[in-house]
């Protein structure tokens, strides 16, 4: 069977661990052919493709990116592109579609499974809030770049006495920001699931600073918001693609925070960095075996299902199941977060 295979949607380290594994186990235990194309969805609008040979998946497991390339293009959100799409499929014979992405890249597959096309999917997102999935690749590394980073600022926070606001990636959902700043032990989290009132900060930073320390850290996830009827008016700043402005929130917390404490603050936002490097061990597990399973179900025939993982075990869910849902953090772990505090 000739397989194709793209990543789409911002790039997270794991994604080649996953393409090795389609390839090595398509081709190895199968007999399939793999053809990947370039740049997401794009690729297979314009006919953009590669062989995927074993000796291109050689040596990639420590590898960040993704080396069919990405990018943030949806067909069906272009003038005839599901068309384009099943042109290309038809030109390269190509009997399934193994798509790995995040919510964009997701809902565009079901889309494109909707015109016909038999298609499995792979979760991967470092903000960790494709539904229907504990873990979708590329969080875990991320929140191991955050987690250090966290570490590094500590000490500088320490020797200056000051506020030190760290802002993570994480449109819809905190993910990042509550893991990293658990781990990191963060005096204070927000995360876009839990709007938060500038008022209780403040208080929060003066006691603390009266009665026991002399700096704190603050890790905001891009999304974070104020609570709607506090004194703090922000309304966050997206791009076209649904991304948000870096750094916005957290030079907007640095102004208001120094403005009502008189505490010397400083920002550091950390941007792509979080999604870029080598993956961690977990990742490339999480990709190798997301990519086994994806093969696996195309040769069984399946279609217009998720690779996740569900506890112990990788399991198949319905795209329809997973439309248009985040996956937020529940209370009980933005809970300790600030337990912790
Ligand atoms: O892919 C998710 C994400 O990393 C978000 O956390 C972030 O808002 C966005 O991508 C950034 O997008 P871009 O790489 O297009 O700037």
């Amino acid at each position: 069977m000739r397989v194709g295979l793209l990543t789409g949607g911002g790039d997270v380290p794991g994604l080649n661990a996953a393409i090795r594994a389609v390839v090595k186990h398509g081709e190895g235990q199968h007999g399939h052919s793999i053809i990947g194309f370039r740049n997401g969805w794009k690729g297979v609008v314009d006919g953009y493709s590669v062989p995927l040979t074993r000796q291109l998946i050689r040596n990639v497991l420590p590898v960040g990116g993704t080396l069919l390339g990405t990018a943030r293009f949806h067909p069906h959100a272009d003038d005839g592109g599901i068309d384009a799409v099943l042109a290309t499929l038809e030109a390269e014979r190509i009997e399934a579609l193994i798509c790995i992405g995040g919510d964009g890249t997701l809902h565009a597959a079901s889309k494109v499974a909707e015109a016909g096309v038999r298609i499995v999917a792979i979760p991967k997102t470092i903000d960790n809030d494709v539904w229907g999935t504990d873990q979708s690749i590329g969080f875990d590394t991320a929140v191991s770049i955050a987690t250090e980073a966290i570490d590094r600022i500590h000490t500088t926070a320490e020797s200056h006495n000051r506020v030190m606001i760290v802002e993570v990636m994480g449109r819809h959902a905190g993910w990042i920001a509550a893991t990293s700043g658990i781990a990191g032990g963060a005096e204070i989290v927000l995360a876009p699931e839990q709007p938060f009132d500038i008022d209780k900060i403040e208080r929060f930073l003066k006691h603390r600073h009266r009665a026991h320390a002399s700096f704190s850290i603050v890790v905001v996830a891009e999304g974070a918001v104020p609570a709607e009827g506090t004194s703090m008016h922000y309304e966050t700043q997206m791009g076209k693609f649904g991304e948000i402005v870096a750094g916005a929130i957290g030079e907007r917390l640095k102004v208001e925070i120094e403005k009502r404490t008189g505490f010397d603050t400083r920002v550091t936002v950390l941007g792509h960095i979080q999604r870029g490097g080598t993956p961690t061990p977990t990742d490339r597990i999480l990709g190798s075996r997301f990519g086994v399973a994806a093969i696996d179900a195309i040769t069984r025939g399946e279609s217009g299902v998720m690779t996740a993982l569900r506890g112990e075990t990788v399991e198949m869910v319905p795209l329809s199941e997973i439309a248009g849902k985040v996956k937020y953090v529940p209370d009980e772990l933005l809970g300790v977060a600030r337990a912790l505090a």
